[in-house]
């Protein structure tokens, strides 16, 4: 047979899919075809500038070997072809005799290009000719042979490289599959992700830091994460400055660093291998991105079976870190959702245990006959501050009775009683702002409910009219009787969350009520179907939010508009303007009791101010005159109340409503009573000052309503 038929035979028997079988059956056809003891070729890797050695002779290498084109023996070929033993230096000779694992007595080295883009593609080695070969004959051996193969050679490389990216490519969706199972606890996920990044690029370490924005630190709280390492051992958290060493360059750049030689760049810090032992080699340091910054730095130190990380490496790593990434979001995601989830329960939970209602009072509310309503109860001057306060709760009952409310939104009197007993206890008890407060401004929004028969005519539904006494009830939950300004002066933790939404104290009773409806038990609204339970919570909302004074002023021009356009029933708008003036209402109708009874109030108030003005003293700031106990004229600043809020608020109501006339006749002689209060203040203590003390003193109540005809 001729060489072109031997040719032609070997051709026909290449149908391996397998680039190592391959290179075996065409090494033997170039060992008998050349005489060479030993014949292998090497592969040109173009994209990483590597030679590959899979195969010698009949050997396939149990790891393939990669070598830098540039520098190592192998890839001399390409710069010279051909290549023989005299063309060695001494160095590269003995780099060649350890590759084979013995001394060659002759070498030649053929590189291949390939016939139409030139480009250097395979090297052809033949070791241990007969020493009677003529070399030109041996290079058109190799040539001949593998010019005719190279075609098939490369396909079947090609081949295996799109085998092997369609296998990382499932490999990675079982890892993102693996990651996304990690998600509620972080360090199991760090660790996984390590393992799985080791795995992908075939690297002897991974370590993993996390990006710590706040305090400009890498992170790494699982380092060189070794898989055998013990699951529960204690963790090691190790911190570096963000820009630091290699991960710190990733970090800051955001690009990869692929090094083939650690030691020889310039940022790589040889301490960690003094410490630990281990040697470097190469690193490849990949960023994980989340969508918007870098989160984290993983870095991959000696590939394992090769001089350095390759580009496809690179390319798996890339699509790697993106998975990694949005775990390692989500991840974080999921532990500040159950933060604050476990915030919210534990405070949820302080809360109520001290606002604790004992069981024995519960059950008597709960099982008790609700009582029925006084004969005057309904009367705009009846005064629910009369009440002791321990019956307070069964009234509140009575009041929820009487209005239809328990029937008509199914509010067993159980829940209720619980929720009345709650609201109770989240009221401290600062002089005026407590739980008697809120009873006498639930019981003027019964008064309103009852007089002005506002559902009746259907100025307001039943729905708003059951958000109305709830807001009512639980309007100043937790009020410590001090001011919104205080609160933002003094730096409260009530302002630190709320201050940027303004109304900080009405968003906490807000926030309050939530609490306690929320609570085991304790909600009244469970039995109103979905829409209706939207729509109260928002009623709710808007009510209590409407009580902060400064919103009160900030609409009082819609009211006035309410009454020139006249009010619209089916209007939407309309109706929330008439509730948050009711609740407004409610909350200043102290003012409309008996002098005597408005005095009486009075003091409380002033106390409660003058309490924060002494705590404002205390802290070097200098209070508004009201709250100065020292500058205060109470009734001149009671007659400035009632002319800015008070009249004008209550015009408005009675311009809607004619059956609540008389409440402006009580505010018209509170007015006058105030004003002979202010002429006996100035005649007997023209110097002024502790004014609390004189409105105390009784000649002065007898003389300021001896000297008026009072004709209710
Ligand atoms: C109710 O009011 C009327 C008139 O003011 C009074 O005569 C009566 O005693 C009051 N009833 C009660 C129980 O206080
Ligand atoms: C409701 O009243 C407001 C304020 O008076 C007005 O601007 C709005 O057009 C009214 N809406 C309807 C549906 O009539
Ligand atoms: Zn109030």
């Amino acid at each position: 047979m001729s060489r072109p038929q031997r040719l032609l035979r070997l051709c026909a028997s290449l149908h391996d899919q397998n680039s190592a079988q391959l290179q075996v059956k065409i090494n033997n056809f170039l060992q008998e075809e050349s005489g060479s003891k030993c014949v292998f070729l090497v592969p040109i890797l173009a994209e990483s500038e590597e030679v590959l050695v899979q195969v010698i002779m009949e050997k396939i290498l149990p790891q393939e070997m990669r070598f830098p084109m540039s520098t190592s023996v192998l890839g001399m070929a390409i710069t010279s072809s051909p290549i023989t033993l005299t063309d060695l230096p001494e160095e590269k000779v003995s780099e060649l005799s350890h590759l084979l694992g013995f001394d060659p007595e002759s070498y030649l080295s053929v590189c291949i290009r390939h016939p139409e883009s030139q480009s250097a593609s395979l090297i052809v080695c033949l070791v241990n000719f007969p020493p009677t070969s003529q070399p030109d004959k041996l290079i058109d051996i190799a040539e001949n042979c593998c010019l005719t193969l190279l075609g098939i050679i490369l396909n079947t490389m090609s081949y295996e490289r799109e085998k092997r990216l369609k296998m990382q490519c499932q490999s990675l969706l079982t890892v993102a599959k693996n990651l996304f199972t990690h998600l509620d606890n972080i360090n199991e996920l760090l660790r996984e992700i390590m393992m799985e990044a080791q795995k992908l690029t075939n690297a002897e370490r991974c370590s993993l830091f996390l990006l710590d924005h706040e305090h400009h630190q890498l992170v790494a709280n699982v380092f060189d994460g070794y898989p055998t390492k013990g699951e529960n051992e204690p963790l090691q958290e190790i911190r570096i400055a963000e820009n630091q060493g290699i991960a710190g360059h990733v970090a800051m750049t955001g690009e990869l660093l692929n090094i083939k030689d650690a030691y020889s760049h310039p940022l790589f810090y040889k301490g960690m291998d003094e410490t630990t032992g281990f040697v470097t080699r190469n690193i490849l340091c990949i960023p994980i991105k989340d969508e918007k910054r870098v989160v984290g730095v993983a870095q991959l130190c000696n590939k394992i079976n090769g001089m350095q990380f390759t580009s496809s490496d690179e390319e798996i790593a890339v699509a790697f870190s993106i998975f990694c990434g949005i775990s390692i979001m989500h991840s974080l995601m999921y532990k500040k959702v159950q933060d604050a989830q476990s915030r919210s329960k534990l405070s949820n939970e302080l809360m109520m245990y001290h606002m604790k209602v004992s069981a024995d009072e519960l059950s008597r509310l709960a099982e008790a006959m609700v009582p029925s309503l006084d004969e005057n109860f309904s009367s705009y001057y009846y005064v629910p501050r009369d009440i002791p306060v321990d019956n307070t709760p069964s009234i509140v009952l009575a009041m929820f009775e009487d209005l239809g409310l328990s029937q008509r939104w199914r509010i067993g009197q159980e829940v209720l009683a619980k929720f009345v007993l709650l609201v109770k206890r989240g009221y401290r008890d600062p002089p005026y702002h407590n739980w008697m407060h809120a009873f006498t401004v639930t019981h003027f929004a019964f008064l309103l409910l009852k007089n002005l028969k506002v559902v009746e005519q259907g100025h307001i539904s039943e729905l708003e009219a059951l958000a109305l006494i709830v807001s009512c009830l639980c309007h100043d939950l937790d009020h410590r009787g001090t001011t919104n300004s205080f609160q933002l002066t003094s730096n409260s933790v009530l302002a630190g969350l709320y201050s940027s939404e303004g109304s900080v104290m009405e968003r906490h009773h807000l926030s309050q009520t939530m609490c306690i409806l929320n609570t085991e038990g304790c909600n009244i609204l469970q039995n109103l179907n979905e829409k209706e339970y939207e729509k109260v919570l928002e009623l709710i909302r808007e009510i209590i939010l409407a009580t902060d004074l400064a919103q009160h002023l900030r609409i009082v021009a819609k009211y006035c508009d309410l009454v020139s356009a006249g009010f619209d029933k089916t209007n939407e708008t309309h109706r929330k303007l008439l509730l948050t003036l009711m609740m407004t209402c409610c909350d200043l109708s102290d003012q409309t009791k008996k002098w005597p009874v408005t005095k009486r109030i009075a003091v409380l108030v002033y106390q409660e101010f003058f309490s924060q003005g002494d705590l404002e003293k205390a802290m070097g700031n200098r209070p508004i005159e009201m709250m100065d106990r020292e500058k205060a004229c109470i009734p001149t600043l009671q007659l400035q109340f009632l002319d800015d809020i008070v009249l004008p608020t209550y015009n408005v109501l009675c311009s809607l409503f004619d059956e609540a006339k008389p409440l402006l006749e009580i505010l018209k002689f509170n007015c006058a009573c105030w004003k002979k209060a202010l002429e006996i203040y100035t005649s007997r203590w023209p110097q002024g000052g502790a004014s609390i003390n004189i409105l105390e003193d009784e000649s002065l109540e007898k003389e300021v309503m001896d000297s008026l005809e009072c004709d209710f």
